[in-house]
């Protein structure tokens, strides 16, 4: 007997993996330490991750940082939050941009502190030529708010006559979110063991492969993403089509 074709989801075809990185206040809390140090250690397991993408060969990766709905927690965690930002932006643009790494923000920034805006406005113009990875930190970001943004765009073109409502289709729309440079995500993961989106690329996830890891943010690195790879290397996507 002949071996099987291998699965359509060959590794080749992970071009972008998105990350919901939660967990963080719970790995502190387990250890007795206040939920900033989970967010510190967060920091240096998107270090960790962002280097692990690279070796593996991963064109796009997206890190959910902070929800439209985050705003909602306390006043001294969003500042300790937006501090650590500040750090990671400071620290490692420059890093990045010498790896080959192209960043890019989406999410509202009208709500973001006018210098942290400066320095990631700074980093995707520094960056914008770079190509071995895409890395996109979503911050302030919920897509609901996104696809409501596009649904804006589309009217007032429409009103413009700029846009008719027949040649409305779904690639036209697409381009209308802010993750218009950047293809779907084929494999979208969820740390600390919660199995929801909270508001994350609802339009771009419709066929994403899920993963859904037990381990806490902090913990993450190297060896988690590459045995989600693994995961979804096993997976057969059909996008609808009767099984072959
Ligand atoms: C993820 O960790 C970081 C952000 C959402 C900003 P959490 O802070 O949500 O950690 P848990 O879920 O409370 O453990
Ligand atoms: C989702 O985590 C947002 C980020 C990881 C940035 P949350 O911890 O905010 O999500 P919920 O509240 O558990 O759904
Ligand atoms: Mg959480």
């Amino acid at each position: 007997m002949t071996a099987l074709p291998s699965h359509p989801s060959s590794q080749e075809d992970l071009v972008h993996v998105a990350i919901i990185m939660d967990g963080n206040g719970r790995w502190a809390t387990q250890r007795g330490l206040p939920r900033a140090a989970g967010h510190r250690q967060g920091m240096e397991a998107v270090r960790a991750t962002v280097d692990a993408s690279k070796e593996l060969g991963i064109g796009y990766l997206t890190l959910y940082g902070f929800s439209s709905e985050n705003w909602k927690r306390p006043e001294s965690e969003v500042r300790d939050l937006m501090g650590l930002l500040r750090l990671y932006l400071r620290r490692e643009i420059r890093e990045l941009h010498e790896g080959g790494v192209r960043l890019r923000f989406i999410g509202n920034r009208d709500r973001l502190a006018k210098d942290i805006v400066r320095l990631i406005d700074e980093a995707e113009a520094m960056t914008q030529s770079n190509a071995r990875l895409n890395l996109t930190i979503a911050l302030s970001y919920g897509s609901r708010d996104e696809i409501l943004g596009a649904v804006r765009e589309t009217v007032a073109k429409v009103q413009a006559g700029e846009l008719s409502v027949e040649a409305l289709d779904e690639h036209t729309f697409s381009r209308m979110l802010s993750t218009v440079e950047i293809p779907d995500p084929d494999l979208v993961i969820r740390t600390s063991g919660e199995q929801r989106l909270s508001n994350f690329l609802l339009w771009q996830s419709a066929y994403a492969e899920l993963i859904f890891t037990e381990c806490y943010w902090p913990d993450f690195g190297r060896e988690q993403l590459s045995q989600a790879m693994e995961e979804y290397r096993g997976r057969e996507r059909r996008y609808g089509a009767a099984i072959a």
